[in-house]
């Protein structure tokens, strides 16, 4: 079987089985995957033939997207940021939509840096495959190294495996973060600038956790008690005891969690309160400043 037959072949099946995604890159990155070799490769001589043992790799593979895995935990990588991200079935797959936290952060950050203090400081609590802390860990640093500006950015997560897995992505990109064990602020000591999260702060209900992609990822990275806002309380209501003055808290939340997520950052007496839209015009992250 060649390249060629082999990619048609796939393509059907998978758009017989799943009509709304896109099989011909599926099936393509499959081949890649099991192959090494690159798109333009492929195309340009297609009519290649497949050794058995590929051969019987990419049946396996397709089997695994036929039954809806998502193709980051096939592959075992995301980019996200432009950064190749090594992911794992323990923590959510990184987002799109989460770059709009990250794109918030460093604005934040930047006006910050204006002002040449010392030092910077930065934590990312429940930090999965490490994506928003690497994202502006690549951002900062350059600028901060060149106005010698000491950046530390420290991420956490709940899972020992997790932080394995995001210490593996710092080395993979080269990039300078510490990542430690904690539950939430639990082994955190010392005071930080900016305090950046994506929680969960899914309602254990939410019919969405039976669909797609989202069925594949461990539940410990998306569900929240309190209809989804447990840990958001959580964050927002300990944060204040580790952030320096006027530092800042962002929080990625659900599309229609904006106003009740506003809420709790007023009860807890943050200031200059706003929630951000993603380019989808959807409440995606709200963020407030603490003033000692
Ligand atoms: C929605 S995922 C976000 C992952 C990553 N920050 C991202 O945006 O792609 C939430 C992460 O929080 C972690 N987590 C859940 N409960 C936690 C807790 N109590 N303390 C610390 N991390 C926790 C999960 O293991 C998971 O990696």
């Amino acid at each position: 079987m060649t390249y060629n037959e082999w990619l048609l072949k796939a393509i059907e099946v998978l758009n017989q089985i799943n009509p709304t995604e896109n099989g011909k890159v599926d099936a393509l990155v499959l081949l890649q995957h099991a192959t090494g070799k690159s798109r333009t490769q492929i195309l340009a001589f297609d009519d290649t033939e497949i050794d058995e043992k590929v051969r019987l790799k990419l049946t396996a593979l397709l089997d695994r997207r036929l039954k809806g895995e998502p193709i980051a935990y096939i592959l075992g990588e995301k980019e996200f940021w432009s950064l190749p991200l090594n992911v794992s079935k323990g923590t959510l797959i990184p987002r799109p939509d989460t770059e709009i936290l990250v794109e918030k952060a460093l604005q934040i950050a930047l006006e910050k840096l204006e002002e040449n203090p010392p030092h910077f400081s930065i934590l990312d609590l429940g930090t999965g495959t490490g994506a928003i802390a690497l994202a502006l860990s690549s951002e900062l640093s350059p600028l901060c190294q060149k106005r010698q500006i000491l950046l530390e950015i420290i991420g956490i997560d709940l899972m020992p495996d997790v932080v394995a897995l995001a210490q593996s992505n710092a080395e993979r990109n080269k990039l300078n973060v510490k990542f430690l064990q904690s539950r939430w602020f639990e082994n955190i000591t010392g005071q930080f600038d900016l305090i950046v999260s994506n929680p969960p702060y899914i309602d254990a209900q939410d019919e969405h956790l039976h669909q797609g992609d989202v069925r594949f990822e461990p539940l410990s990275a998306l569900v929240a008690n309190d209809a989804g806002y447990a840990d958001l309380r959580h964050i927002i209501e300990l944060a204040p005891s580790y952030l320096n003055s006027n530092g800042a808290l962002l929080l990625e939340h659900g599309w229609q969690q904006g106003e009740k997520v506003r809420s709790i950052f007023q009860e807890n007496h943050w200031e200059m309160v706003e929630t951000v839209r993603d380019y989808g015009d959807n409440e995606r992250v709200t963020l407030g400043f603490w003033k000692k």
